[in-house]
């Protein structure tokens, strides 16, 4: 197993914990949360996003540290273009992320707190939104990595 190898393997459990959680969250949570009133269903998303979160920062220090490792060793003159672009897509689904923990995020716990289920529900279709986007943008990442530009 060379360094490489293992900055590889770090990074992509930073990426199957960060797109996966958000596909889970899409595909299978919220269909079922659906179904629940209005004030459990958004202390559950509460619940379930206290606990996501925090290892979405954990995943993004991985992906960075572990993809920027892997680039200068490469050299980034010598780096595939579909590297450059991996870099910028990732920048970007890590803003979004931050636009989220520092906007709605932020209003939502608030929301919740004071039971103002109202704006707690503004608050989370913000956050399902952007979720949403990052999800796509992930898994174009994740073509863009393993596929390349040819895809
Ligand atoms: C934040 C900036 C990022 C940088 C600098 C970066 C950089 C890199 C580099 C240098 C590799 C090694 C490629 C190889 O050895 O073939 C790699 C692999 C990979 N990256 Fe990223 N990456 C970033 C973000 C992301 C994100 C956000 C995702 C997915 C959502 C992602 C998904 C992958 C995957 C799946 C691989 C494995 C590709 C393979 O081995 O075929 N990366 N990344």
């Amino acid at each position: 197993m060379t360094l490489h190898h293992l900055m590889l393997f770090l990074h992509v459990c930073g990426v199957v914990v960060w797109v996966g959680g958000m596909a889970f969250a899409w595909f299978c949570l919220r269909p079922a949360a659906m179904q629940l009133p209005p004030d459990r269903r958004l202390g559950l998303w509460a619940a379930v996003l206290r606990a996501f979160f925090p290892m979405v920062w954990i995943s993004i220090a991985l992906i960075v540290v572990s993809g920027f490792g892997m680039l200068i060793e490469t050299g980034f003159a010598r780096a595939p273009l579909a590297w450059h672009v991996m870099l910028l897509t990732g920048m970007v689904m890590i803003g979004v992320f931050a636009s989220i923990w520092f906007g709605p995020w932020r209003s939502m716990q608030q929301a919740v707190a004071n039971e103002d289920w109202a704006r707690a529900a503004v608050a989370m279709n913000t956050i399902r939104q952007r979720v949403g986007f990052n999800l796509g943008l992930g898994l174009l990442t994740t073509a863009i990595a393993t596929l390349g530009l040819a895809f």
